[in-house]
């Protein structure tokens, strides 16, 4: 898979690397090209172009559709149909509330509450600064140590409501302290 997302986010330099209006279309004809022709290289290429824009707009969509031959709404439903494609920009921290069986019973709900009110957003949405998106999920294998919540790729368990706000700032001051260890 073309691995274009490393000019989207996250490169890890100090630089001020945001990809160009350029760039980015030059990416995204790139893996039109690369999985036209292949069996199902639809999915892959929704998911490269997403991990290169950090979502996958409506103009990138009809982009896709149109490379592929096909109708764009079929591409859209291919978008909505798999929750990993999300068709809104999403926040550097993507937490996502399980609200299995196991989580719910054991507090999952009050959870999510508590991250509604401290990040002031819903389900969905994320915050005006882009910092977090807020999603929920159904069962991440870890329903011993339910309630469980995903912040990207880290597993934080037995969450407690009242330590959330707790957990947001110190999200937040680790992002704050790798940020000034990049431009040190
Ligand atoms: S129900 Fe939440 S991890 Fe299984």
């Amino acid at each position: 898979m073309t691995d274009l997302s490393a000019t989207a986010a996250d490169c890890g330099c100090a630089c001020a690397c945001e990809p160009s209006e350029a760039e980015l279309a030059a990416g995204l004809d790139a893996i039109i090209v690369e999985y036209r022709e292949k069996p199902g290289g639809l999915i892959p290429a929704l998911q490269t172009a997403q991990a290169l824009f950090g979502y996958l707009p409506e103009t990138v969509i009809r982009k896709i559709a149109d490379g592929f031959g096909k109708p764009v709404s079929e591409v859209a439903g291919v978008v909505t149909f798999y929750s990993f494609f999300t068709l809104h920009p999403r926040g550097k921290f993507v937490v996502r509330v399980c609200l299995g069986t196991a989580c719910y019973v054991r507090g999952g709900k009050e959870v999510l509450d508590a991250f509604k009110k401290k990040l002031e957003i819903d389900v969905g949405e994320t915050t005006p600064d882009r910092m977090f998106s807020l999603e929920v999920g159904r069962c991440f294998g870890a329903c011993g140590m339910a309630p469980v919540v995903m912040v990207n790729d880290d597993v934080h368990q037995r969450v407690k409501p009242a330590l959330v706000g707790e957990m947001v700032n110190q999200i937040l001051s680790g992002n704050a302290a790798a940020s000034a260890k990049e431009t040190a």
